[in-house]
């Protein structure tokens, strides 16, 4: 049995790109593997900068995950900043990690770019991810293709301490879906809440309907065939089984086709897909007590476990005197 372990920023609405991405490909794991998953509200930090805005993200965002099917009897959830032990491997992992690793960061240079202030925590943001990693010892980690440079990040820090201290930490492995690896945006780019492009998976129906609407066609003539190298064709594929997808392929080839049909068969599919997921989730949302108990329980099990690991750490570098 491995251990497979991710997490994800409540930093926007969970949108279909972390669905596809990570989201649900991890839920599964939860079945034949040990799952810990969690809210970096840490990492959240470094670019949300209201308490409220925070707080209040971070109890939609674990809403999200119970209600996409994260089953707390099977796997650990929690959040981030309730097991504080890994900011101290943060600091730790921060004397093994060379300085121009991270001012090679495509993610640190993207968020610079696109005007985000540069504080040292959007810098450091891979060691806390590190951190996060090596803390519970994970063997797997599920993620989308934006983040394997992290992954790599967090591997070379795990081999540099073993190789300066001691055989301390496991290596993880990055586990990316590469059907899956960058869901287009409404705008044909990566589908991301910086973008502002993003088809949101708990919406009303109007602002869904809307969204999908706006997905950006080319202009070929109805009575030509159209590209499947397309936005439209990739986000629609992702609610098809693979006869369905060489039905739509041929419909695309095949002249005649009007987007705007298109756009509301995957509308009437997205809508229908998540109907059980929002019931779910509307259930969470006025059950705070409930979604707090499964927190501080996954907590209190993630501290133990990490604290374990901490305490290795802390004897293989001499903190422990
Ligand atoms: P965003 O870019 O919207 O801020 P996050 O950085 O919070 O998304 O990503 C959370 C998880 O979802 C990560 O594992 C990331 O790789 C994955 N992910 C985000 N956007 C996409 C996408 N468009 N396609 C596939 N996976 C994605
Ligand atoms: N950096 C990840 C993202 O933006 C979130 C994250 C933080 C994470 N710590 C992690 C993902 C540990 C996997 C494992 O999506």
């Amino acid at each position: 049995m491995k251990r497979i372990l991710s997490g994800i920023q409540p930093s926007g609405q969970l949108h279909l790109g972390n669905y596809f991405g990570m989201m649900t490909r991890m839920i599964q794991y939860q079945e034949k593997n040990e799952l810990f998953a969690f809210i970096v509200n840490y990492h959240a930090l470094t670019t949300i900068q209201d308490g409220n805005v925070l707080k209040e993200n971070t109890f939609q965002a674990a809403c999200d995950f119970l209600a996409l099917g994260l089953d707390p009897k099977k796997a650990t959830f929690w959040i981030q900043g309730d097991v504080p032990q890994v900011t101290e491997l943060t600091w730790i992992l921060s004397n093994v990690v060379n300085v121009g690793l991270l001012q090679r960061s495509t993610s640190y240079k993207d968020k610079i770019s696109q005007g985000l202030t540069s504080n040292a925590g959007l810098f450091t943001y891979p060691i806390l991810m590190a951190a996060d990693i090596l803390l519970f010892g994970a063997d797997i980690v599920p993620v989308g293709k934006d983040q394997k440079q992290h992954l790599e990040m967090a591997r070379d820090m795990a081999i540099r301490f073993n190789q300066t201290f001691r055989e301390v930490f496991i290596i993880p492995e990055e586990d990316i879906n590469h059907e899956t690896q960058l869901v287009p945006g409404i705008d044909g780019r990566k589908m991301s809440k910086s973008y502002d492009n993003t088809i949101p998976v708990f919406c009303d129906e109007k602002t869904l309907k809307k969204k999908v609407m706006s997905i950006v066609t080319d202009s070929t003539p109805v009575s030509k065939p159209k590209s499947i190298d397309s936005a439209i064709f990739q986000i629609y594929s992702l609610f098809l089984d693979e006869n369905e997808k060489i039905e739509l392929k041929n419909r695309f080839k095949t002249p005649g086709l009007k987007y705007g049909d298109v756009k509301n068969e995957i509308f009437e599919r997205i809508w229908i897909y998540f109907e059980p997921y929002r019931t779910n989730r509307a259930h969470l949302i006025n059950n705070k007590d409930y979604v707090e108990n499964i927190l501080s329980n996954g907590a209190e099990k993630a501290s133990e476990i990490g604290e374990i690991f901490l305490e290795k750490v802390r004897n293989a570098v001499g903190l422990n005197y």
